[in-house]
């Protein structure tokens, strides 16, 4: 039978849970594809599913809810052997195995043709990231070109790429970080954000003469409160992310926290957004220059371990990318 070297998860811990074996390499259904894995992204769910605190989740497991490569094969005809193609969500890496893997094998619904020349490293970083940013923005927060935006959590990754979306958008667009030190305000302004806003929890006092129309929250219950001060009247504010870790208020009294006709809201992707994320129109604009795309860290399959430590402590400043080979 043949093997493929996979990250596997046999028990929730630290990252050094994740062990790299060798187990047979799936077998493609009519609608199933066989994806030879290029590279793949690293997300924060994996930390929390990695952590345990993915009820539905059995271990063992191969993590990894997206990944990039080349179509090893299709036995239901949907794509060409060889073809370059992106997946992400719809189970992978919880329900079934998925991306941290020499292969995976997923619906054939569930892929997207990509058809570019970048290298494995951008277009591994991009598929979830850019699905994130691209949905929030213009799903959730129905982004106009005239907008102020502000992205609560702008060095994330998804931040970073919110930012380069919207100010290619023609937005005009500030992003918050804890950190105040200059290579912070470069990362930011690469990213092609006009003003860098330094979070110490209260952002609203520091914007409250120039609001902004849309905001993006990524760091979560612990700053929203504070992120709904930030919008104008009518704005919209969206909870995307939640770094911060807390995923609940500890009271909500909606007509104290919420001001006067702005409007909150949440995006939360899954494979009908993955499918309908245009990804070859925003990988060409990476080709062309125009959509800068921050990759923090690059690894190998052997190095997953080193991987995971390095999402864990915020190290990144960028997408984490793991290539297989
Ligand atoms: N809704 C969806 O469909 C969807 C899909 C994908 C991801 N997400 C979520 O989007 C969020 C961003 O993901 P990502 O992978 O882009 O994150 P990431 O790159 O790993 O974010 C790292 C950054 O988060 C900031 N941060 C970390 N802990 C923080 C804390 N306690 N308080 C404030 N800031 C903190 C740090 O920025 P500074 O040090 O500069 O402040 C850090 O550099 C995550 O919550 C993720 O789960 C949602």
């Amino acid at each position: 039978m043949a093997t493929m070297k996979a990250a596997v998860i046999h028990e929730p811990g630290g990252p050094e849970v994740l062990k790299l074996e060798n187990i047979p390499i799936p077998t493609p259904k009519d609608d199933e594809v066989l994806i030879h894995v290029k590279a793949f992204g690293l997300n924060r769910s994996e930390l929390f599913t990695r952590q345990g605190h993915s009820p539905g989740v059995k271990f063992p497991r191969v993590l990894g809810i997206e990944a990039s490569g080349v179509v090893d094969k299709c036995p239901g005809g949907q794509f060409e052997p060889g073809q370059k193609v992106a997946t992400a969500m719809g189970g992978m890496g919880r329900a079934f195995d998925g991306g941290y893997a020499e292969y995976t094998c997923v619906k054939a619904s569930n892929v997207q043709a990509l058809d570019t020349n970048l290298d494995w490293t951008i277009i591994g970083a991009v598929p979830e990231m850019l699905q994130t940013a691209y949905g929030s923005l213009f799903k959730a927060l129905h982004l106009t070109p005239k907008d102020r935006l502000l992205v609560r959590g702008g060095t994330t990754s998804v931040g970073l790429a919110a930012a380069a979306i919207a100010k290619n958008h023609g937005c005009f667009v500030a992003s918050t970080s804890r950190n105040s030190s200059q290579a912070t305000a470069d990362l930011l302004k690469k990213s092609g954000v006009d003003q860098v806003i330094v979070d110490d929890g209260k952002v609203a006092a520091q914007v409250k003469d120039h609001k902004f129309d849309k905001v993006l929250e990524l760091i979560g219950t612990v700053t929203l409160e504070d992120s709904l001060q930030c919008a104008v009247g009518g704005g919209i504010v969206c909870m995307t992310g939640i770094v911060g870790n807390k995923w609940t208020f500890d009271s909500f009294a909606p007509m104290d926290v919420i001001p006067n006709t702005v409007c909150l809201t949440v995006y939360s992707g899954g494979p009908d957004e993955f499918k309908e994320t245009p990804l070859n129109d925003l990988l060409k604009q990476i080709e062309d220059g125009t959509l800068p795309v921050q990759v923090g860290k690059v690894f190998k399959l052997d190095q997953i371990v080193e991987a995971h430590d390095t999402m864990e402590k915020n190290l990144a400043r960028g997408k984490i990318v793991v290539l297989t080979e």
